[in-house]
């Protein structure tokens, strides 16, 4: 982001704050639909292996998954859906909170709240934003037509929603109404972790107190995980159509993976690898570690690979990572009662904590009984 400081790292050396009690972890993903190996690899493992060492609390965002208008029924599923695939993929609930955002509401007023010390400007200069209202008012060009289209143009008055505009004040109200120090995200949520430190520091600034503390990512030490889609461009994403689901049976995800975009292969020893195979070579890494990627690139580097054999081998090693998942998602998904009670409680807990912060937020602010 322009002008920025770089982010702050984790001390990773400790999961205890000085006090002596476990450093807070939070962390959400959006219910749009099934979660993919995107998904897994740049949030979900590193919540499972963060669960024993922290005080963790894992969420789904329904409320950012409003901002693009679901269908409700689609939207109501997906909470499920996310909620079977965070325990299938190892969230234990004795370990963690779970939580569903709606659940909360305390986290709809400090979202008002905090909207008073955000910036229109700042938010319109969002990437996330600016692609989202790109897409939707059909502007291809890099350009800044966006503020034009949506001012001027009055037949574009509901397709870039507040919501959209305001969707990095309602994630930095998720991560500031627990005060948490880390927050185990992608690299593509960079952004908006950095606009929650602002705020959190305007905030404090403004009214003159040491209240919100500044939340960092948490990467295990290396850096945050892009994973890249099949499609031969950048990332996994829904919204990209080039998605391997947790939930894609064995013959679904044999047949993505043997689509997946290649090239005309190398005619000359050592030649560069072109985007769609290195990110191949990125999802083996992954998948199968790195002795097999090796084996690949050095065929790779003496023109002796087959984009099949790679193929093969790298489906073979992503069913060893999805299947077993996808069983524990079929045999708790359609268990009601038992998801229920899951963030039954997860609700409880967390508006315990949430309510403490929004009382001391109403009071910093002066909205205080007559
Ligand atoms: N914006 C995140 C995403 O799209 C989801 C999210 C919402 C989130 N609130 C959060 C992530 C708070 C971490 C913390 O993936």
């Amino acid at each position: 982001m322009n002008s920025e400081k770089t982010a702050p790292v984790a001390d990773q050396n400790s999961n205890l704050r000085p006090d002596g009690s476990k450093k807070v972890v939070l962390s959400g993903i959006r219910s749009t639909g099934n979660l993919h190996l995107g998904n897994y690899y740049g949030a979900l493992q590193k919540f499972v292996k963060m669960q024993d060492d922290y005080d963790s609390r894992y969420f789904i965002a329904d409320l950012h998954a409003l901002t693009t208008n679901p269908d409700p029924k689609a939207l109501h599923e997906s909470v499920k859906q996310i909620l079977a695939e965070y325990l299938a993929a190892g969230l234990d609930p004795d370990k963690n909170i779970l939580y569903v955002q709606s659940d909360i509401p305390e986290i709809s007023e400090m979202y008002l709240l905090m909207n008073m010390h955000v910036g229109i400007g700042e938010l319109m200069r969002t990437a996330s934003f600016k692609d989202k209202a790109r897409k939707a008012l059909g502007i291809t060009s890099e350009s800044d037509e966006i503020e034009k289209e949506i001012i001027g143009n009055q037949n574009n008055n509901a397709r870039v929603n507040a919501g959209l505009l305001t969707y990095p004040t309602l994630m930095a109200v998720d991560i500031l109404i627990h005060h948490a120090d880390y927050v185990p995200v992608g690299k593509d949520q960079e952004q908006h972790l950095e606009l929650t430190r602002r705020f959190g520091r305007r905030f404090n600034s403004f009214y003159g107190v040491d209240y919100f503390k500044e939340p960092v990512n948490f990467n295990f030490g290396g850096e945050a995980i892009k994973v890249p889609g099949l499609d031969g461009s950048g990332k996994m994403g829904k919204s990209e159509g080039n998605c391997i689901y947790l939930i894609d049976d064995e013959k679904t995800l044999r047949k993505k993976v043997m689509r997946a975009v290649t090239d005309a292969g190398p005619t000359e020893p050592n030649s560069p690898v072109s985007q769609p195979v290195e990110n191949l070579f990125t999802l083996m890494d992954l998948v199968s570690g790195k002795d097999t990627t090796d084996h690949f690139r050095q065929a790779y580097a003496d023109c002796s690979i087959r984009y099949g054999d790679l193929k093969k081998q790298l489906a073979e090693d992503m069913l060893k990572v999805t299947l077993p998942i996808r069983q524990r998602i079929l045999d708790i998904r359609d268990n009601d009662e038992y998801l229920s009670k899951i963030v039954k409680q997860g609700a409880e807990r967390t508006r315990e904590y949430a309510a403490k912060t929004l009382k001391d937020v109403r009071e910093i602010m002066g909205i205080r009984k007559i």
